[in-house]
């Protein structure tokens, strides 16, 4: 990315991974919108980065999972015509065995991870169209990649981000609109509630090493990150093996000879 002075917008800036890409893009230049639901910690990093950065910095109150502020949030991205990055960031776990999660938690997750990302992602592609350049970042998780007890509907909504994103990124792809992907290991946040974790201290990363990695990753045009991922090779044979299952699984619309005799096929 240029050093050219535009904005960002970026949902979950008030902790974590949030916080970090608004401090990275502040240092880049980048005036910016910083939106999630508590006010204090916006405001405190919004005058941080103001007098550090010299930039200027919005914070807009909003809570996702609501229609309304979603829809305002939408607003800004498709009428101002200065905003050229989203970070989609805001997100939660709703962590547990899925008959145990509170379903309140599980809504919640939905309309964050999946809704308000799908909506401000494609606000943000009509509007970067029009505007003939953007980048959409969207934040993942390498969980969206291996179903695991005690996450299945934040693994899922993990797994959507990936899929929704690889298709936009395709869709977009003869566009001046970027689409990257960015897919963390373990990350020190808000993110578990203080709650211990099953997981080992030493797989956990930094937000701000995370978040320098993805925006490197983003200025060589890595528009999948994987940022502890240390042989490529695995991913692309990963996605090799997808391509190949797809090509198996859309050869014809017969079923399989297993199925024949059953069918009386
Ligand atoms: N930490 C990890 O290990 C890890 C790993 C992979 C991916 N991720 C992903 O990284 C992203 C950021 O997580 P984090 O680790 O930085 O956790 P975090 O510190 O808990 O940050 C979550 C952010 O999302 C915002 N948010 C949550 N619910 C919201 C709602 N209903 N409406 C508006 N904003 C909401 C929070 O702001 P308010 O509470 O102020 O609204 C906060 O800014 C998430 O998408 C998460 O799934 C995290």
């Amino acid at each position: 990315m240029s050093k050219i002075k535009r904005t960002a917008l970026v949902t979950g800036a008030s902790s974590g991974i949030g916080a970090a890409y608004s401090d990275r893009l502040a240092a880049r230049g980048h005036d910016l919108i910083l939106v999630a639901r508590r006010r204090d910690r916006l405001e405190e990093l919004a005058e941080r980065l103001r007098s550090i950065h010299h930039i200027e910095v919005e914070v807009v109150l909003a809570e996702l999972s609501d229609q309304q502020d979603l829809a305002t949030v939408e607003a800004m991205i498709a009428k101002r015509p200065d905003i050229e990055v989203l970070v989609n960031c805001a997100g939660l776990g709703a962590l547990g065995l899925g008959v145990s999660v509170d379903q309140g938690s599980v809504d919640t997750l939905v309309k964050v991870n999946i809704l308000a990302l799908t909506q401000l992602s494609l606000a943000a592609a009509r509007a970067f169209l029009e505007r003939k350049h953007g980048t959409i970042i969207n934040i993942g998780s390498i969980i969206g990649l291996m179903p695991l007890p005690g996450a299945a509907s934040y693994g899922a909504s993990k797994a959507y981000v990936l899929h929704f994103s690889r298709a936009l990124q395709a869709e977009l792809a003869s566009s001046d609109v970027t689409v990257q992907v960015v897919m963390p290991g373990m990350v020190r946040s808000e993110f578990f509630g203080g709650k211990p974790t099953p997981f080992p201290e030493h797989l956990f990363m930094s937000a701000e090493t995370l978040v320098d990695s993805a925006l490197h990753a983003l200025d060589q045009g890595e528009l999948i990150c994987f940022p502890t991922l240390h042989d490529p090779d695995a991913w692309a044979g990963f996605d090799q093996a997808r391509g190949h299952l797809a090509k198996e699984l859309m050869q014809n619309g017969v079923p399989a000879e297993r199925y024949c005799q059953a069918l009386a096929v």
